[in-house]
């Protein structure tokens, strides 16, 4: 959390400071002179193992180039936009670093696509993560962020409207990144949502860049649920921002 909150101190530091990088530098100075208690907690910049990896909020991700991913595009092809990690996932990680899920609890991905969000979750907060897609093209994908950060996500094959009660009453949190994106979306998960609450899921939380299916589920879900929307914005790989939804039960 501290570290993530100096990112984007020095963030906006430098941006304040643009095209000015000795002023910028001062300031950082002084504010480590200020704070010498958080010193160790910089964002330190780890060499990657190899070409096309890079690290963001703790776990390392895999580009396009990447010749494990070229190699597994010449096999799979994710049809339903499950080609990469997307940047809404990113502004999930952040929001769950400052409102986490308790260690070891069970989570569940919905439209997890490689499962960037499923994979940080495994490893940053311990949870047992279960990574759900219609698509089973995107599986090989997750499996091999998976084993590249050292965790396991068991993955499922089910569409929002095919998820069980049960099933997801299972996960106490229910994470998703950029899933609602098209309108025939909106309705099943208005009804993924209720069916999760009734079976005992205790939140759930979407994250997405901010596109007009998006709000109108905001809509529908303010009508039954206790939710918030927040704008949010991520620092790591990039910066970006967009919007996070949470939803409890009323
Ligand atoms: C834009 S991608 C996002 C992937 C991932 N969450 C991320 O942020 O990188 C959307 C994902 O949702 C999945 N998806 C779309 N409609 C779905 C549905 N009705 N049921 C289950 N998964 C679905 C797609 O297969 C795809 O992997």
């Amino acid at each position: 959390m501290y570290r993530c909150e100096r990112a984007k101190y020095q963030t906006n530091l430098v941006g304040y400071y643009r095209g000015s990088a000795v002023i910028a530098r001062q300031w950082w100075d002084r504010y480590h002179r200020a704070f010498p208690e958080y010193v160790d907690l910089m964002p330190k910049l780890d060499p990657m193992p190899e070409p096309h990896m890079y690290q963001a909020y703790g776990i390392y991700l895999l580009e396009n180039q990447h010749r494990l991913i070229r190699g597994l595009k010449r096999l799979y092809t994710p049809s339903v936009h499950g080609t990469k990690a997307w940047r809404s996932s990113f502004l999930l990680m952040d929001y769950l670093d400052h409102y986490p899920a308790r260690r070891g609890s069970r989570i569940m991905e919905i439209g997890c696509g490689w499962g960037p969000a499923a994979v940080y979750c495994a490893k940053q907060l311990d949870a047992k993560v279960t990574g759900v897609d219609m698509d089973k093209d995107v599986f090989p994908f997750l499996e091999v962020l998976a084993a590249l950060n050292g965790v396991e996500v068991t993955p499922l094959k089910r569409t929002f409207q095919q998820l069980k009660g049960r099933e997801l009453g299972a996960a106490k949190l229910i994470i998703g990144s950029d899933i609602c994106f098209w309108n025939n979306l909106v309705t099943p998960l208005f009804n993924l949502i209720g069916r999760a609450f009734q079976s005992g899921s205790r939140r759930v939380v979407i994250a997405d860049p901010g596109r007009p299916t998006f709000y109108e589920l905001c809509d529908r879900c303010a009508n039954r649920f206790n939710v918030t929307l927040t704008g949010w914005y991520a620092v790591e790989p990039n910066r970006t921002s967009g919007e996070i939804l949470e939803i409890r039960p009323k």
